[in-house]
């Protein structure tokens, strides 16, 4: 089976092709909005700008015709309802113009599945990490997933980016204070977990107040900040983990979504597991930013078992959590 996916939840347009588990293409275009952020309107105008041209770079680089694709996935939420609208009305115009099945994919089952694939792993325990989300899951014996623990205010992503944009930083994401705390000192900051839970506001006001302290004028306040706030964080995402590793008694851990490719957070994610006994699984970079081939293939596994989805019901669920699939699916 050939599925061609669109992403499209937030800054990213991007189309994947997919033939029976294997990614032949995978165009990506992130939109940046510096330090505006994301305005949900000009990501709207983004998308529409370059839908055209991802689409044919992806089916020039996956070396298929539109012809030879069974099916078209895209996302369908959770999400911000204005790129959201102009991925989905690519999809039904794809499918219209070339009678194509269509099928609807929660964007974070979409990051969960491609990377239980290419880690090769089923059934394992699941860190979800991206801009919004913070969660750990665990699918029962039907393939639904179990919120097991999350964050009860904002995703570690969007703790990194808010900093970042309260320091100013040209570039407010967390691959940018990733690189700016390189080297930094530690300050203590707080540290919120509650059960499997995790709570990141807190720490996020007491970073931006650290750093705008300037008592020790030698150091470099902002990068002490940065690398204490992300350690931080991280400790906290590690100890949640380990608590969920225990309960559920298992042995396989996968790491995914858009804050996985953090190499600090997968080097205490890999120590953690090595002195548990427990299999660590992240996937290649390209697959835990947001990407079509992700929803190409979840796309696949959800026609397998649910068919088409009708026109109709091809809109925006912006608050699509993964543990309403049953509710929306079954
Ligand atoms: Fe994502």
């Amino acid at each position: 089976m050939i599925s061609l996916g669109i992403e499209c939840t937030a800054h990213t347009l991007s189309i994947g092709i997919v033939k029976d588990g294997t990614a032949l293409s995978n165009v990506i275009d992130t939109y940046s909005g510096g330090k505006e952020g994301l305005i949900p309107r000009k990501l709207a105008d983004h998308h529409a700008s370059v839908f055209a041209e991802v689409l044919e770079k992806s089916v020039a680089s996956a070396r298929v015709s539109i012809e030879d694709i069974d099916i078209v996935s895209f996302s369908q939420g959770p999400g911000i309802g204005s790129p959201l609208s102009v991925g989905i009305a690519g999809a039904k115009y794809l499918a219209l113009m070339h009678g194509k099945e269509l099928v609807g994919v929660n964007h974070c089952f979409a990051h969960v599945k491609i990377s239980e694939h290419l880690c090769k792993m089923r059934d394992p325990l699941v860190l979800y990490l991206s801009g919004g989300n913070t969660q750990i899951l665990l699918a029962d014996h039907d393939g639904y997933y179990n919120i097991l623990g999350e964050t009860l205010d904002i995703g570690i992503g969007n703790l990194f980016d808010n900093f970042a944009r309260a320091i100013h930083m040209e570039n407010a994401h967390g691959s940018a204070l990733a690189k700016l705390a390189e080297g930094g000192k530690y300050v203590e900051l707080p540290y919120s977990v509650k059960g499997m839970n995790l709570v990141f506001s807190g720490l996020l006001t007491a970073a931006e107040k650290a750093a705008k302290n300037k008592k020790i004028p030698q150091r470099d306040t902002k990068k002490d900040v940065a690398f204490s706030l992300m350690e931080t964080a991280f400790a906290m995402t590690c100890e949640v983990t380990e608590r969920a590793l225990f309960l559920t008694k298992k042995r396989d851990l996968v790491l995914c979504g858009g804050v996985a490719q953090n190499r600090r957070l997968q080097q205490m994610l890999e120590s953690m597991c090595d002195e548990d006994g427990i299999r660590f699984g992240v996937a290649p970079d390209e697959f835990n930013r947001d990407n079509g081939a992700m929803i190409a293939y979840a796309g696949s596994l959800l026609y397998k078992r649910y068919g088409a989805l009708p026109i109709e019901k091809c809109v925006p669920i912006t608050n699509y959590r993964i543990d309403r699939m049953k509710e929306i699916l079954g």
